[in-house]
């Protein structure tokens, strides 16, 4: 009797788990099969930074096969069903006014010499129709964007050269302030505001920005910048790796007032998975990063949400979401979670290729207008490590080197006379 009930008891048991391991087997299987037509197009991967941080930039040292050290390597991508991905060609703000630009043209380098060395994985384009050309070979999709307004140095020329490699998005700050714009640093109070949101020549940035058809990416910038940008921009904007901050009160992520206006502007806020930015703390899981995806599609709608990992630019990622293999787990919970097919492919690719279509559109329409030729006040970039061509400003009068070296021969002068 006793041994009877115990049985029954173990096979209703083993029918429930069973049930259950079909439930979430049978949601992943869903999440490859919707996939496998619409793989993700990611708004923030780091790895080129990895390879100049570990290997110097130096491209024979490294087989992006065997990768192991890193969130990213080709077979991740593969597993992930990546399809499309933002490189970050990003450098240090500790760059500004030194060496910013020759080391993001070395960034944009490694991420072309990516393509050149795996043409059977990564396609290199610059245009929405590029990105359907991936997507039927089967190739991940490769596009390049740079991660702060530092990366210009002021140089509206800097600028269209960098469009001219390929570039289609720039963070327009990283953790740091540029001369015309403010980073999210202000709204912690760590750094003062400098240009309270953007200039008038930050303004013409993002105006150039559009009329050249490079996206505008509000990750980093404080919440005046974010709302002037909305403001000014010709064009839908991004967020290309930011979290919503109702759920996590970090000034990295997108206040609900500024989701309703991505949302009127049609503009798309890519999902961050950073520890921090999801939960506040060092931990976090799958579940976690998901309710971001739905809060998102609560405020903004479905039509406005993305992905943006940050992979290989955060030390922490959550349990679930290891490495860029893991999207179609997310994709199966938020498959569970009630997101219909229309809703996924959207979150996907859909509205990034949205968006990207609307920028280039919009690219179109500027056609007629001149490009922007207006610098930058020279007061604005001083410094001794530059030369003022252009600028006609009389030598001798107030430049550093001058003074300094003033005040150096008097020193020296003082030091020999009375030491
Ligand atoms: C990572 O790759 C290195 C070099 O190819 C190899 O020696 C090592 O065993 C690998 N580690 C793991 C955990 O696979
Ligand atoms: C996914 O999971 C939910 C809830 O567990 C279930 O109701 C649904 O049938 C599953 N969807 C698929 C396609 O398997
Ligand atoms: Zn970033």
């Amino acid at each position: 009797m006793g041994t009877k009930y115990t049985m029954a008891l173990l096979g209703l048991l083993t029918l429930l788990v069973c049930e259950l391991v079909e439930v979430v087997n049978s949601n992943r299987t869903e999440a490859l099969r919707i996939m496998e037509n619409v793989p993700v197009i990611d708004g923030h991967n780091d790895l080129p930074w990895q390879l100049l941080s570990g290997f110097n930039n130096q491209m024979n040292k490294v087989d992006l096969v065997t990768l192991n050290t890193t969130h990213t390597n080709i077979p991740k991508l593969r597993e992930g069903r990546v399809g499309g991905q933002f490189w970050a060609a990003y450098v240090p703000c500790d760059t500004q006014g030194k060496d910013a630009v020759k080391r993001t043209l070395e960034q944009i380098d490694v991420i072309h010499q990516m393509c050149e060395r795996y043409p059977n994985d990564f396609l290199c384009v610059n245009s929405a129709d590029g990105i359907a050309e991936a997507f039927r070979t089967k190739k991940v999709a490769s596009l390049i964007g740079v991660e702060g307004g530092h990366s210009i140095d002021s140089s509206f020329g800097v600028l269209r050269t960098f469009y001219n490699l390929g570039v289609r998005y720039m963070t327009i700050t990283h953790s740091c302030n540029v001369p015309w714009v403010d980073n999210w640093l202000v709204d912690t109070g760590s750094d003062p505001a400098t240009s309270n949101g953007l200039s008038e020549y930050g303004r013409n940035v993002v105006l150039e920005m559009n009329r050249l058809g490079m996206i505008v990416d509000l990750s980093h910038v404080s919440l005046k910048t974010m709302k002037d940008a909305l403001e000014v921009s010709q064009a839908p904007v991004i967020f290309s790796h930011s979290s919503a901050y109702k759920l996590c009160n970090h000034a990295r992520n997108v206040p609900d007032d500024v989701l309703k206006i991505v949302k009127e502007k049609k503009g798309l806020v890519m999902v961050n998975f950073f520890n921090d930015y999801v939960t506040c703390s060092k931990v976090a899981k799958l579940s976690n990063v998901a309710d971001h995806f739905d809060y998102i599609k609560l405020i903004a709608g479905y039509e406005s949400v993305g992905f943006g990992g940050d992979y290989d630019g955060v030390p922490r990622v959550p349990e679930g979401l290891e490495d860029v293999s893991k999207y179609p787990d997310l994709v199966a919970e938020l498959l569970k979670r009630g997101w219909t097919e229309m809703e996924l492919e959207a979150a996907l690719a859909g509205n990034f290729i949205r968006v990207f279509k609307e920028v280039e559109q919009t690219s179109i329409r500027m056609s007629s207008e001149k490009p922007k030729d207006e610098p930058i006040a020279y007061k604005e970039i001083e410094s001794d490590c530059r030369t003022n061509y252009g600028y006609n400003i009389p030598s001798g009068t107030g430049a550093h080197p001058h003074v300094g070296k003033g005040l150096l021969l008097l020193m020296c002068l003082f030091y020999t006379l009375f030491a």
